[in-house]
């Protein structure tokens, strides 16, 4: 399963994530040479099918919803499902045929099982949630004992979300995963304290997040997506770096770190303080960062945050993304991911579409934008 999976592609047999890809390489390539970043390794590469506008009309050939995330990690659609969200895919095998996902993120995973927050752990929001739940898991070991038979029997692929205190802790981890029959690719969680730098996060550094990612990268070949943390000030030069030090994808966002108050108001309600927020409420800070991102780095970028329906699938692809993950809204509707894979298949159809290439990147700017960072008020 594992072989299937792992398509390696050629310029003989580029898929559409590759036609992807490169368009919104392209684009990437045209504002970075106006901004005078010329050194960028960006794919100049010709769209294998299609006219100037990119488009790709549908002739007696079926859409195409493939999407190839680097290192032959091939999707079979750009739908995937978030970490945390969808357990570990087995859980959900009455409800919805897994199969028809493009991927599956399962829940965090450390080096040793963890029992996670105090409670409460979760507290609803308008238009969205806090959670706290403090990466229980029953630790690497037993989840490939428990789960990865199961996936390997699977066509989605199974991209295992990794968590740790330290680079060590990560590099372990990927080390146990690596040639698991069943492990398509890992999703490196990098929102978590890193004790030999007082806890401060990886993700909030450049260096820190640049540090994991290549210790990562040595320690496998498996395809490696990194996933960004919006609770910074500016995304960009951390992006740059997780890129530089061998990410194949990115991911963004995780949650933003927020609290609520507890019903007395006599302190904050979540057992562990902060909590992170997700839901709808943080699709404009996602499409923020998915925007910024598509701009400086040349990797396939996977969007997630507040996706409930196939405009904010479309939205996200608009800004660059070339998949997307649903995460929150699968509490309210477990069909939804499988449902949009059929919606988006629709929209290409109703295009006139043989793939979503022409979806990707439509709102990314001709020069590179001004960064969130200046401010968003005044322009100077
Ligand atoms: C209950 C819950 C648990 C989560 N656990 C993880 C996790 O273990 N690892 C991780 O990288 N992200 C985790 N996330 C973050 C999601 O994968 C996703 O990045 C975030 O929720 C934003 O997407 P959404 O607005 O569609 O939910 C979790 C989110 C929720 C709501």
């Amino acid at each position: 399963m594992k072989a299937k999976r792992r398509v390696v592609t050629n310029s003989g047999g580029s898929t559409t994530a590759h036609r992807s890809s490169t368009l919104r390489r392209q684009r990437t390539s045209n504002a970075l040479t106006s901004m005078g970043c010329k050194d960028s390794a960006v794919d100049m590469t010709t769209p294998r099918r299609g006219d100037a506008t990119g488009r790709e009309t549908v002739a007696t050939a079926d859409v195409d919803l493939s999407v190839d995330l680097g290192r032959g990690l091939v999707l079979p659609n750009p739908i995937m499902v978030a970490s945390g969200t969808f357990g570990y895919g087995v859980e959900y095998g009455d409800v919805v045929d897994v199969d028809r996902l493009g991927g599956i993120c399962c829940k965090g995973t450390t080096l040793r099982s963890r029992i996670g927050n105090p409670t409460p752990r979760v507290a609803e929001t308008p238009g969205g949630m806090l959670n706290s739940i403090g990466l229980q898991n029953p630790g690497v070991d037993a989840v490939i004992a428990k789960y990865a038979s199961t996936w390997e029997g699977w066509r989605v692929p199974v991209i295992v979300n990794v968590a740790g205190e330290s680079v060590a802790d990560y590099v372990e981890v990927v080390k146990r995963l690596d040639g698991i029959p069943g492990v398509a690719g890992i999703e490196l969680n990098i929102s978590c304290p890193n004790v030999g730098r007082g806890g401060l996060q990886f993700a909030i550094d450049a260096d820190a997040a640049a540090g994991v990612t290549a210790a990562v990268r040595r320690a496998t070949d498996l395809p490696l997506l990194v996933k960004l943390s919006p609770n910074v000030a500016d995304i960009r030069p951390i992006a740059r770096a997780i890129a530089d030090a061998g990410a194949d994808a990115l991911t963004a966002i995780n949650t933003l770190s927020g609290i609520a108050v507890g019903g007395s108001r006599q302190k904050p309600l979540l057992g562990n303080i902060y909590g992170g927020l997700s839901g709808p409420a943080i699709k404009p800070v996602a499409l923020r960062i998915v925007y910024e991102v598509c701009q400086v780095v040349a990797i396939p970028v996977i969007a997630i945050g507040g996706i409930t329906d196939i405009d904010d699938v479309l939205d996200f692809l608009a800004v660059g993304a070339v998949a997307v993950q649903v995460g929150t809204a699968i509490f309210a509707d477990p069909t939804l991911p499988v449902r949009l894979v059929a919606e988006l298949e629709g929209a290409c159809r109703s295009g006139g579409f043989a793939s979503y290439v022409p979806f990707v990147g439509t709102a990314l700017p001709k020069r590179p934008s001004s960064p969130s960072s200046k401010g968003v008020e005044y322009r100077p």
